[in-house]
């Protein structure tokens, strides 16, 4: 079997400096049921971590409430110290319990959380962070104004916003530099089009979460498991792919706990589909969404 090597899908540079490769992984799953707690399979939550650098991966996405703390915990355990590999991190969702998260954007909240995704992770300086969401019950501007001072005590190198409109992006950035944002986009979700073009507009990264989703697309007999078969590749691998080539800002952090399933989500890095393929897939993306 050829080598599985993440950077076959090239670089981005995050707010012009930090050069990650565009394929990423997400480390929501290596936690809990709910994302709430420790994995079931903790040994192999620890070895999908580790097995990251060795296919080329070194950019991945955590946030303090994903376990919550368990994540980035897992994180250091495996991967500390980090070498090439980046870690982002995000804050302002709080954990009440398994499944519920709910928004605290107060500046020394904030401020707290950054201070302990140091310490989970144990860097000096977070590479990329994230707010997970803007806290409506707070003015985003008390917010935004929180993230330009860690930018400018070096708490932070760069930072980015989670689940927000052009309007939130553009009021962001009268603040702060945004490097990043964090969106759920895949084939057949196009809310945050417009997000997206935005930032390829502007070179921000955008990076889609539930990258993998292709919903009734990959049906067996429909357009996308045509192209699949004719990849030998796996439906999810293609609706990656397909991410990858829309846009060069795109930087998807597809999820997993398991070895098995992170080589397959790498090897969609050497999946190239042609212009026709891609644009089959667009139309029929955008056809399912438009119907939903
Ligand atoms: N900003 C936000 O608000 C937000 C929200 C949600 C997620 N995120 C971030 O985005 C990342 C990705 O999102 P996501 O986890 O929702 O979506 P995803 O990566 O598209 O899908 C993950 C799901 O698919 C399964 N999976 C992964 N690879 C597979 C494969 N090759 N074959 C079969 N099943 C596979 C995983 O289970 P297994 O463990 O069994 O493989 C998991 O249930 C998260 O890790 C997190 O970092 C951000």
């Amino acid at each position: 079997m050829a080598e599985i090597r993440a950077d076959k899908a090239g670089t981005f540079a995050i707010g012009g400096d930090l050069k990650v490769t565009r394929l990423g992984f997400g480390a929501m799953r290596v936690t809990g049921s709910g994302v709430w707690g420790e994995p079931a399979d903790r040994d192999g939550a620890i070895a999908t971590l580790k097995r990251l650098p060795e296919l080329g991966v070194d950019f991945i996405d955590t946030a303090d409430s994903y376990g919550p703390d368990v994540s980035e915990w897992l994180i250091k355990l495996a991967l500390h110290p980090y070498g090439d590999v980046k870690v982002a991190t995000k804050g302002g969702l709080t954990r009440t319990g398994p499944g519920v998260w709910l928004p605290v954007g107060r500046p020394e909240y904030l401020r707290q959380q950054v201070h302990k995704s140091l310490r989970n992770l144990g860097v000096e300086k977070i590479d990329l962070w994230q707010l997970h969401r803007i806290d409506k019950k707070v003015p985003a501007d008390e917010q935004f104004g929180a993230i330009k001072e860690f930018l400018d005590e070096g708490l932070i190198a760069h930072a980015g916003l989670s689940e927000v409109s052009v309007a939130d992006i553009e009021a962001a950035r009268k603040v702060f530099p945004v490097a990043t944002v964090q969106n759920r986009y895949n084939l057949v979700d196009r809310t945050s089009e417009d997000v997206l073009d935005y930032c390829e507009k502007h070179n921000i990264g955008f990076i889609p979460w539930f990258p993998l989703a292709a919903g009734d697309l990959a049906k067996p007999g429909s357009l996308l498991d045509d192209i699949a078969r004719k990849h030998d590749a796996a439906p999810s691998q293609i609706a990656l792919a397909w991410v990858l080539k829309r846009s060069p800002v795109m930087l998807p952090i597809p999820g997993t706990s398991k070895v098995k399933h992170l080589e397959e989500n790498v090897a969609a890095a050497e999946i190239t589909l042609s212009d026709e393929e891609f644009a089959a897939l667009d139309a029929e993306g955008k056809k399912a969404f438009a119907e939903k």
